[in-house]
């Protein structure tokens, strides 16, 4: 006799855990099963120990998605503010850095913690170290689940197993494969919020500069992000980078812009009139690092001094600066990124309960869904939101 339950949810990560706590919440008996030895590993990690939990900004916007529109519904129903009250009644010290981005100021197991106890108050049955084998459907309604326990059984079952970014963390592309089964249509996966690698000729130019950050535009077509940009010993690292990986594709250009906000022009122009006997690399170096001005002002054969310089040698340093067209050859792959981009379509659920739309009682949320976000939070919001919508309605 297979172990009953009314949910059965996979995957103890973001989403599964806010998923079980709504549901338990309303008297759903809910097994939340994972193979990892404790919940929430990539909470632990994330905001580098500290975990951006939410964006006080995050909205449909900062989502990519084949239809933007679809993550409306439940980020407008469990919203940054509703998950903040709850890191509040737990008394999470908390800050922002940087545009509406939270952080814990302890510990992101502040927040883990948060959610086991919820979990526990909800009567949530949390099953770590359980290899998932096959899911069946059970005729008359609801999922047979083959365990490395045993046979679970349940009315609703909810897919939380995230997507296959740091495979070392145990990310299996397991929910794909569940989607597959059932017939559902995916979005083709890749890697988001990832460095980017550049070729071995233009790398070997750039390995000066490895380790150098500076404030950067990254431009990918119409969309643009302002924010830092890292030099690496394989490519560009970096948040401006990352941010505009999940927009870029094989093959494509990027624009970077450094010093976005400094008109490096007028700025050249008023050094050469100040002091004329300087070298532009000096005069660069005022605004940008020195290794970077050095990189800038032989690339483009600046010598001697700045007074020899008509405006339009200026000009010409100034967009090798910023607008700087560089082709990267490739990203860092699962290995390192923070997302998988794409997963299962959203034109196969409902997008008020996360359901499958043909299929009763078969959820998927979070991070294998096609709705990634941006980096500065917005992930786990989509997490948050997806799990607690889906425990509504399980
Ligand atoms: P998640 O991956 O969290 O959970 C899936 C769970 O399913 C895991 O516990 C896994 O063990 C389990 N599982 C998988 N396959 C299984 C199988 N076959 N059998 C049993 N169990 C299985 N986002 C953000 O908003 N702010 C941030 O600060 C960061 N920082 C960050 C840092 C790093 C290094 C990474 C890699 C990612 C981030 N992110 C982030 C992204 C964020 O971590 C991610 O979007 C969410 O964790 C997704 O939540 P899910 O619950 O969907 O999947």
């Amino acid at each position: 006799m297979a172990g009953r339950y009314d949910v059965i949810v996979l995957g103890a990560g973001a989403a599964g855990m806010m998923c079980a706590i709504r549901a338990g919440q309303r008297g759903r008996s809910v097994a939340v099963l994972d193979h990892a030895v404790a919940p929430g590993e990539k909470i632990r990690i994330s905001g580098g120990g500290r975990c951006n939990f939410t964006n006080i900004h995050a909205g449909p916007k900062n989502f990519l998605s084949a239809n933007p529109h679809f993550a409306k519904s439940a980020l407008g129903r469990f919203t940054p503010k509703d998950f903040l009250a709850m890191v509040e009644g737990h008394g999470i010290a908390w800050h922002e850095k940087t545009l509406g981005q939270l952080f814990c100021d302890n510990s992101a197991k502040d927040i883990i913690r948060m959610l086991t106890d919820e979990m526990r108050s909800a009567g949530v049955d949390l099953r770590l170290r359980t290899e998932i084998g096959a899911i069946e459907p059970v005729a008359g309604g609801g999922y047979r689940v083959a365990t490395s326990e045993g046979a679970l059984e349940a009315t609703s079952l909810v897919i939380a197993t995230g997507g296959k970014s740091i495979p070392k963390m145990g990310a299996t592309g397991f929910a794909y494969r569940v989607a597959e089964q059932f017939g559902l249509p995916l979005i083709e996966t890749r890697p988001g919020l990832v460095p980017l690698t550049l070729d071995p000729q233009l790398l070997q130019r750039l390995a000066p500069l490895a380790g150098i950050a500076a404030p950067a535009e990254i431009r990918h077509g119409k969309t643009a992000f302002r924010e830092a940009l890292l030099f690496t010993h394989r490519g560009l690292s970096g948040p401006a980078i990352l941010q505009i990986s999940s927009y870029w594709r094989e093959g494509d250009e990027i624009t970077v812009a450094i010093e976005p906000d400094i008109d490096i022009f007028i700025t050249l122009k008023t050094a050469r009139q100040a002091n004329g006997r300087q070298s532009a690399q000096t005069a660069l170096a005022e605004i940008l690092p020195k290794r970077l001005a050095q990189h800038f002002a032989e690339g483009e054969g600046m010598s001697g001094n700045m007074a020899d310089q008509p405006d339009r040698r200026l000009q010409q340093l100034a967009a090798a600066v910023q607008a700087w067209p560089v082709k990267p050859s490739g990203s860092e792959g699962y290995r390192t990124a923070e997302v998988t981009l794409g997963g299962v379509d959203t034109a196969c659920l409902d997008s008020r309960t996360m359901q499958v739309k043909t299929i009763p009682g078969l959820f998927f949320i979070g991070e294998c869904v096609d709705v990634t976000g941006w980096l500065g939070g917005y992930n786990f919001q989509w997490a948050w939101a997806s799990g607690h919508v889906a425990g509504e309605a399980a």
